[in-house]
């Protein structure tokens, strides 16, 4: 079985061969941890983008949606804690002079923990086979009990120094753990630095009058300066969502790992606002319908757990993140925060402008509460191709990659293949072609045997391919081969679309959920 590591640079050369992502200009030798989305990219981002969209906005009459600017006024930030508190711990190892995050390398050791852990159960399982029951034997297994109970007390002092800011005691974890650059293997560590990961930029014409600006680091800020114009021309009540996706800008000090950590990204960001003291309620509800989002997309419930904060962010008094299982482990794909009235207040603090809300019910003014969703977008495209991206042995003993994409995520929904490349089959094909676009991506393609057309779909993540032949001509019936299982029928072409459409169609879906 291949490797983790060969697994991911797998995931990243499919991305970069068949048109999903390509390093951020490339001639120039790239841009570390910027990328683009290429013509398949760009759709698959979409189409996870739409998906989102239809659930927490179309799909919920209490939430609307926003797009705000990049830019704000610099005050926002210092309202928000973010010039202040929006730092990463970072470490330099003296020897061969690479940068860590100080928190990751501990988080790091931890994930080698637990795969310690994993292996031992996927060693019991196979030699006690049926009998085997998961959760005693995580209970009762000594090894077991020993490493996880190392887990645990390593990330509760990594979480509870970095919450007293006591970067001294990040340091000597490391050091007690005796933690090696993974670069180099030394240990010679310099002492642990705050490193404030927001970009600075300037607006206006001149040096003097210039303004500095930030990059927004979240979106979220643009929805808490706007809450009080949405909730007025929408007539919102409380409970109320607004929503927003758009890029956001981090310094990440190590990005090294694709599109799980970029510079430039996008998020897709919910804001519920919600009375005080109901916030409990809230997040658990909202820790619950984002788990069943993502399970409505069949990548497998066992690539997916919950992973309470043990630090917690400066505005929140509660978090989780929804892990998911990357070629690189476990890890962070979303959170839902529970951020108090802390943002509310400090921009009705900071601007002088009150942002409350009065309660006809309570018949009383308040600040509202606030629960938050928030998903990279990127992220979400790491986890649903590298998942999809698979090795497949066939009877015949050949193998075939294959991108099972979910078909209602897929860029290109259908190609269609004339057999041969006269006879009338282009010009049918193209008829097919010409019927289908309005309601979907199609392609065409007449080159190479239809069995290397087929491979070159199943590699792109196309579900369905339509191959029109001499037959067609006679009844007006064509073969459609099912990219997940290859099987091949012969159908009506007046029957394609439909066909198509209930495998693809996003209600259907999303109505997993429920
Ligand atoms: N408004 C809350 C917030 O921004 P966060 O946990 O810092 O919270 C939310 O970020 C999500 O944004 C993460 O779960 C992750 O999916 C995504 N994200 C954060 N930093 C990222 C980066 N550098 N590159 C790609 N995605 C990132």
């Amino acid at each position: 079985m291949a490797n983790q590591e060969d697994v991911f640079k797998k995931v990243i050369s499919h991305a970069k061969e068949y048109g999903y992502v390509f390093q951020s200009s490339e001639i120039y030798d790239g841009l570390s941890a910027v990328y683009d989305y290429a013509q398949n990219g760009v759709e698959l981002k979409k189409n996870i983008r739409e998906y989102w969209w239809r659930a927490m906005v179309q799909l919920n009459d209490n939430i609307v949606g926003l797009d705000a600017a990049i830019f704000m006024h610099p005050t926002t930030w210092k309202a928000s804690g973010h010039v202040d508190a929006f730092s990463d711990p970072l470490i330099d190892n003296k020897d061969s002079n690479k940068r860590y995050r100080a928190d990751v390398l501990v988080e790091d050791y931890v994930a080698k923990i637990e795969g310690k852990i994993e292996k031992e159960v996927k060693k019991a399982a196979k030699r006690f086979g049926d009998a085997f029951d998961k959760n005693e034997f995580l209970s009762t297994n000594q090894r077991v009990v020993d490493y996880q109970e190392k887990a645990t007390t390593i990330l509760k002092r990594l979480g509870k120094s970095l919450e007293n800011e006591d970067l001294a005691d990040v340091k000597l974890l490391i050091e007690e753990l005796e933690i090696a650059c993974p670069m180099s293997g030394s240990k010679n560590w310099t002492d642990v630095k705050q490193f404030n990961l927001m970009f600075g930029t300037k607006l206006g014409a001149s040096a003097e009058t210039a303004m500095d600006l930030y990059l927004r680091p979240e979106t979220a800020q643009g929805i808490f300066v706007n809450f009080l114009n949405v909730q007025k021309t929408s007539r919102m009540k409380i409970p109320f969502g607004i929503a927003q996706t758009g890029k956001a800008f981090r310094n990440e000090i190590v990005a090294r790992q694709f599109i799980f950590r970029m510079r430039e990204f996008e998020q897709m960001e919910m804001q519920f606002f919600i009375k005080p003291g109901t916030q409990k309620e809230w997040y658990e509800k909202w820790k619950e319908n984002r788990m069943k989002w993502h399970l409505s997309l069949g990548l497998g419930e066992d690539n997916y757990r919950f992973h309470d904060h043990e630090k917690l962010a400066h505005y929140a008094d509660a978090a989780a993140d929804i892990e998911f299982r990357f070629p690189f482990g476990f890890k962070e794909l979303e959170g839902i925060h529970s951020r108090t009235d802390f943002d509310l207040s400090k921009h009705q603090e900071f601007s002088g402008k009150k942002l409350q809300y009065f309660d006809t019910e309570e018949n009383k003014n308040y600040v509202p509460y606030v629960v938050e969703t928030s998903i990279g977008l990127d992220r979400m495209f790491l986890a649903v191709f590298s998942n999809s991206l698979k090795e497949e042995e066939l009877e015949n003993g050949t193998t075939r990659t294959v991108l099972k994409l979910p078909a209602v995520l897929a860029p290109t929904k259908a190609a269609v293949f004339p057999l041969v490349k006269k006879d009338g089959l282009p010009e049918l094909a193209m008829e097919i072609i010409n019927d289908l676009k309005w309601d979907f991506n199609v392609l065409y393609d007449q080159k190479d045997a239809v069995g290397r057309r087929y491979r070159r779909q199943d590699a792109n993540g196309t579900p369905f391919c339509i191959t029109v032949d001499h037959q067609s001509l006679e009844d007006q019936t064509v073969t459609i081969r099912h990219r997940d299982t290859m099987e091949q029928q012969r159908v009506a072409i007046a029957d394609v679309k439909a066909i198509i459409h209930k495998e693809i169609d996003m209600k259907s879906w999303l109505m997993k959920m429920s």
